[in-house]
């Protein structure tokens, strides 16, 4: 690993603050029904984790885990399948809770393979959004942050799988 130390860039109290926005944003959105997460591992599982403890209407939840085709096929979007859903999402109110969206290959690949098998909705949620760096189109219904294109650990964002546990976004930096 290159010599590099981390800066904070959103502390944990700024973080926490702005879950428990989405937690009541997402409480008042979908009154009366059953709220189904769809945590994408392994970077989503402490913002999934934190949001559900702030969401009062009732919460179940899933977990899948994606990766990417090598480089050469990258620009097809096309990610696979290592861990699928446990369970049937046909006619239940989906969101799918990411940590951040990068290019948006992955959740536009995603989501397209999920609302094939019919949810009765399908939003997504993401902790960090990086626009600038957008290839492919993908709404995204609830953003925490929007950040410069800088590379982020922390709240389960890795750099070589270190540091998912910080509890706040840090930028690295190379010295
Ligand atoms: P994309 O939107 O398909 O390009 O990919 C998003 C994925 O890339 C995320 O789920 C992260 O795993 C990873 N990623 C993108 N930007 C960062 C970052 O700044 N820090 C750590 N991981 C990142
Ligand atoms: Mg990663």
């Amino acid at each position: 690993m290159e010599k590099h130390h981390i800066e904070i860039m959103l502390p944990e109290e700024t973080v926490n603050q702005r879950i428990r926005e989405l937690g009541e944003e997402i409480s008042r959105d979908y009154e009366g029904r059953i709220v189904h997460l769809i945590c994408i591992l392994k970077g989503s599982v402490y913002f999934t984790c934190e949001l559900a403890k702030r969401i009062t209407v009732p919460v179940t939840m899933d977990f899948m885990q994606c990766s990417s085709y090598g480089a050469a096929t990258k620009s097809s979007g096309v990610v696979k399948i290592v861990k699928d859903l446990d369970e049937p999402i046909t006619g239940r109110d989906v969101i799918i809770v990411e940590d951040i969206i990068d290019s948006g290959r992955t959740l536009s690949h995603l989501k397209d393979l999920l609302s094939q098998r019919q949810p009765a909705s399908l939003k997504i949620c993401t902790l960090l959004d990086k626009p600038e760096r957008r290839v492919t189109d993908v709404d995204v219904e609830y953003v925490g942050f929007q950040i410069e294109d800088k590379f982020v650990v922390g709240y389960g964002l890795d750099y070589d799988q270190q540091y998912r546990n910080l509890p706040y976004i840090g930028v690295v930096e190379f010295d």
